[in-house]
């Protein structure tokens, strides 16, 4: 559950909740902050009475620059931005991080109002899973490739879920997401064209810190050593991309990467290079374009990456 804020409290009305965000003194643009879906759609029908296009942008939060270039990218390409913030249950196994995930609400809405962004969708777990909620979407194609959901059998299925949630609540003309968390792009772009949602699904290019480490929510929970080491993932994937592209075997050459990564401390789940938009397996280049895909532990955190060939 997302923290309550010393701006909102915990809102239970059905109005949408208007804030102004102070950021080195000066009060920004007032920002929307929705937790109803009644009082969601009656703002999203003033956008569409006008006929301006939507764009969503949905998240967990915890917001980082990587975030933020999805927003800036939302801007470009529609009228009106709304971006949803939900730690989503569904998508955690119980063993996994779901209590301890980074929450930064306060700062997030500091960093969406300096965007201008137009509306931040914020539902309680029960108003997006209401008593009774038992419906889900079962993600195939490249949701059952080996890769992520091999490690994560939940996940896809949560993600689909909320994510059709979203589009159904949201209705936008556009939504974008990441190509860090590639997988996800993938499996979204299959669910709303095989369920023919009227949203265009747009991917955006990964942002990394200055030594190439992709910015994560989770590289919080890095320690100093295991952040040190954590850029060792990118480096690899550009090396051995080069390699494949040069025409060096691409078993040899995940072989010889895989041992490199272990060398900088990892555990690694996956290192594979598949079909860029199926995801299915490749034995050569000429099987292309070709994605390398990657998720390591170091310590007890987990990080994946991915790179094109
Ligand atoms: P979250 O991890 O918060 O990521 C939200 C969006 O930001 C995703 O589309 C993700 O791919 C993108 N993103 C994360 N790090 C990025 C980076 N370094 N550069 C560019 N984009 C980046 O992914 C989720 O949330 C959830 O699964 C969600 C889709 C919201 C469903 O719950």
């Amino acid at each position: 559950m997302v923290a309550p804020t010393p701006y909102i409290g915990l809102s239970d009305s059905h109005k949408s909740t208007m804030i102004a965000q102070t950021l080195g003194g000066n009060v920004l643009a007032k920002l929307p902050v929705v937790r109803k879906l009644g009082a969601l759609r009656r703002s999203l029908a003033r956008y569409r009475n006008r006929r301006e296009t939507i764009a969503l942008v949905p998240t967990m939060g915890a917001l980082h620059a990587g975030h933020l270039a999805l927003v800036r990218l939302a801007k470009r390409r529609a009228k009106r931005v709304v971006v949803s913030i939900f730690v989503n249950p569904a998508q955690f196994a119980p063993h996994e991080d779901f209590s301890t995930y980074p929450r930064t609400f306060a700062a997030d809405l500091a960093a969406l109002t300096a965007l201008k962004v137009d509306l931040v969708w914020v539902p309680s777990a029960a108003e997006m899973y209401p008593e009774g909620f038992a419906t889900k979407v079962i993600a195939g194609g490249p949701a059952s490739t080996g890769l992520e959901d091999a490690f994560r059998p939940h996940f896809f299925g949560g993600v689909a879920t909320v994510v059709a949630k979203l589009f159904s609540q949201v209705a936008p003309d556009i939504a974008i997401f990441g190509q860090k968390d590639y997988q996800q792009l993938k499996v979204i772009t299959a669910m709303a064209r095989d369920l023919d949602m009227p949203v265009k699904v747009i991917g955006a290019p990964t942002m990394r810190e200055k030594d190439g480490l992709a910015m994560s929510s989770r590289n919080a929970y890095l320690s100093a050593a295991e952040r040190a080491a954590a850029p060792t993932l990118h480096r690899i994937l550009k090396e051995s991309a080069a390699q494949i592209k040069a025409g060096k075997p691409i078993a040899a050459t995940l072989t010889a990467s895989r041992a490199a990564i272990e060398r900088a401390g990892f555990e690694i789940d996956y290192l594979e290079a598949r079909h860029a938009e199926t995801l299915a397996l490749v034995a050569s280049v000429k099987d292309g374009p070709l994605r390398l895909l990657v998720a390591a532990k170091i310590g007890k955190t987990r990080l994946i990456d991915n790179i094109a060939v």
